[in-house]
C-alpha cells in the first residue's frame, strides 16, 4: 500500500499546479480592487428573485437552466439551443476543455491571456501550446489561424491588458483555424462592441460569457457559453446534470433582464477607467489601452523609472492602504505593471492619492 493515498492520484494529477485566484479577503475594509468585480451593487431585482425562490430549495434546479438559457438567447438574438449555462463561465471554459482537448488533440492560447487554460489543460493531462503577443499586444492573426490546437483560447477583450481586438481580425482567425475557436468574452460588456454576429457564420466560434463582472454576481457564479447546437449539444453531454444552483439561475435571470440598471453602471466605469487612464498618464505612467473594466498601469517613478521592482513597490503601498490590486510578474511583458480594477470614482482617487505619495518616496 503507497504512504500516501494521494499518490493513487493519476501521475499528471499529481504534478498539476493549481490555478492562484486573487487574493479574497474576508473582511470589508479593502478596496478590493484585484479580480476585476463590479464595485457597484447587483440589480436591487436580483435579490428579490432569489428571495421568491426560496421555497422551493427541497427541489432540484432545472438540469438545463431552461428560463435562463431563454433570456440569454433572447439577448443575443439566438436560439436556446445555441446557449449552455454554466456555474460561472470557468465551468463552461473546463467543459469546453474536457470535451476538445485530451489525447494527440492539443489546446493552444495568446500569452499573456486568462491563466486558468493551462491549468484545464493540464488537467486533460495536455500542454497547452501558447503564442505570444509582441509588446504591441496587437492579435497575431498568422500565427493564431495557423496553431495545430484543436481548440484554441482567445481573451477578448484581453486579459490583462484589456486591448480591444477588431472583430474582421478574429473572423479571420475562425474562418482558417482548423479547430474550435473559443472567445472568451468575460470583458465583452465594458467594449465598444462582442464578436456575437461571428456566431452566425462561423459554426467552429464559441463565445464566453460571464455574470462576474458587468453584473456584479461573482459569488452567485453564472456564465454562459454561446455557439452551433452541435457544440453546445456536446458540452451538455459533459455537464454536471444539475450544474447552476436554482438560486443563481433566477438572481442571474434578473440581473440579466434589467438592462437599463447594467446600461447606466457600465457607462460609470468607463467614464471612471478613461479619467483614470489620463490621471495615470499624467504621472507619468505608461498603460495599455483598454475597454475593459480594469487597466494594465506600469508604475513609473518622477524620474522615469519603471521595472518589477517599481511595479512591487506601488502593490506594497496600496497594500498598506487596504487597497487590493493584482501584480503579475509570470510573463515579461506584465512583470513591470500592475492590473487595476476600475472601482467607483472616490475609489479610484483614493487611489492617485497612494500614487502621489509613492512618487515623492519612490
Ligand atoms: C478572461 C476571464 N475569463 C473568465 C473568467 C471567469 O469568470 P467566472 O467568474 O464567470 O468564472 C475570468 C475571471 O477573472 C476572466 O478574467
Amino acid at each position: 500500500m503507497k504512504e500516501n493515498p494521494a499518490q493513487y492520484a493519476l501521475p499528471h494529477i499529481q504534478a498539476l499546479a493549481a490555478y492562484t485566484p486573487g487574493k479574497q479577503p474576508d473582511t470589508a475594509d479593502w478596496i478590493k480592487l484585484n479580480t476585476n468585480e463590479l464595485t457597484y451593487p447587483p440589480s436591487p431585482r436580483v435579490a428579490q428573485a432569489i428571495t421568491a425562490e426560496l421555497h422551493c430549495l427541497e427541489r432540484y434546479p432545472s438540469p438545463i437552466s431552461a428560463a435562463l438559457r431563454s433570456t440569454i438567447a433572447k439577448r443575443h438574438g439566438l436560439l436556446p439551443s445555441q446557449v449552455i449555462v454554466g456555474n460561472g463561465s470557468d465551468d463552461v471554459l473546463n467543459l469546453l476543455m474536457r470535451a476538445f482537448c485530451g489525447q494527440n488533440m492539443s489546446a493552444g492560447m495568446l500569452l499573456p491571456s486568462y491563466s486558468l487554460y493551462p491549468v484545464l489543460a493540464a488537467i486533460q493531462g495536455q500542454q497547452i501550446s501558447y503564442i505570444p503577443f509582441t509588446s504591441e499586444m496587437r492579435l497575431p492573426v498568422d500565427a493564431c489561424a495557423s496553431s495545430k490546437a484543436n481548440i484554441f483560447f482567445l481573451t477578448a477583450p484581453n486579459a490583462p491588458t484589456g486591448v480591444f481586438f477588431p472583430m474582421e481580425e478574429i473572423a479571420a482567425v475562425a474562418s482558417r483555424i482548423n479547430g474550435i475557436l473559443v472567445i472568451d468574452e468575460a470583458y465583452a460588456e465594458f467594449a465598444p462592441s462582442d464578436c456575437v454576429p461571428l456566431l452566425h457564420k462561423y459554426r467552429n466560434v464559441v463565445i464566453t460569457r460571464t455574470c462576474s463582472k458587468t453584473q456584479g454576481l461573482a459569488g452567485l457564479r453564472v456564465g454562459w457559453g454561446m455557439g452551433d447546437p452541435d457544440v453546445i449539444e456536446i458540452l451538455d453531454r459533459v455537464r454536471d446534470s444539475y450544474n447552476v444552483n436554482r438560486l443563481s439561475q433566477a438572481g442571474a435571470k434578473a440581473a440579466l433582464e434589467d438592462v437599463a440598471y447594467y446600461s447606466d453602471i457600465i457607462a460609470r466605469i468607463r467614464t471612471t477607467r478613461d479619467s483614470f487612464a489620463r490621471e495615470v498618464a499624467q504621472r507619468g505612467f505608461y498603460s495599455y489601452p483598454s475597454v475593459a473594466n480594469f487597466i494594465l498601469t506600469r508604475p513609473t517613478t518622477r524620474s522615469g523609472q519603471y521595472g518589477p521592482e517599481q511595479a512591487q513597490s506601488l502593490f506594497d503601498a496600496f497594500y498598506e492602504r487596504r487597497i487590493l490590486v493584482r501584480y503579475l510578474p509570470g510573463t515579461a511583458l506584465t512583470d513591470a505593471f500592475l492590473r487595476i480594477s476600475i472601482g467607483t470614482p472616490e475609489q479610484m482617487n483614493t487611489l492617485l492619492e497612494v500614487i502621489d505619495q509613492w512618487q515623492t518616496r519612490a
